[in-house]
């Protein structure tokens, strides 16, 4: 279970750089704090991985033990972060949306099967894979919403 803990980690705090990174791009301001928000709770969910992984981010993340879901989105945040700069961030954006999906998703369904074998922390487990996963739903939401204040004031 630290692998996938290790792997969350990384990639939280991989996403946290990407909306960081395409920020200076964004012309609108409420889209621009809605992106921001998104960088905040990226952060947050690499903290509690971190925690639970044992302390340390792993340089590489391990792949051993990942759902289908966490990889393939772990492969639209790399694909999509080499875009930054190259491609319009609206466009870089909109790819994005498919990625908060699958992560809320796999936090309800892969993770936390995985994380509830631990039986003795079942319950503290549930909570907090339950509150990121709500997060994740936002997250969604949320950068829909800038996508469409973003085009709208072009
Ligand atoms: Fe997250
Ligand atoms: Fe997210």
């Amino acid at each position: 279970m630290e692998g996938v803990y290790g792997f969350l980690a990384f990639y939280e705090r991989k996403t946290a750089e990407f909306y960081e990174k395409i920020l200076p791009q964004i012309k609108d301001k409420t889209a621009r704090m809605l992106l921001k928000i998104l960088v905040i709770d990226s952060r947050k969910h690499s903290e509690v991985f971190r925690e639970l992984c044992g302390g340390e981010i792993p340089e590489e993340p391990p792949k051993s033990d990942i759902g289908a879901l966490a990889l393939e989105s772990a492969r639209i945040l790399d694909e999509n972060e080499k875009e930054i700069g190259r491609k319009d961030p609206l466009d870089i954006l909109t790819n994005l949306v498919k990625y908060e999906k699958m992560l809320n998703e796999e936090y309800l369904v892969g993770i936390q099967a995985k994380g509830i074998e631990l039986v003795e922390k079942r319950e503290v487990l549930k909570k907090v894979f339950d509150s990121i996963a709500d997060d994740e739903k936002r997250h969604a939401d949320f950068l829909s919403e800038a996508i469409r204040l973003e085009k709208a004031s072009r």
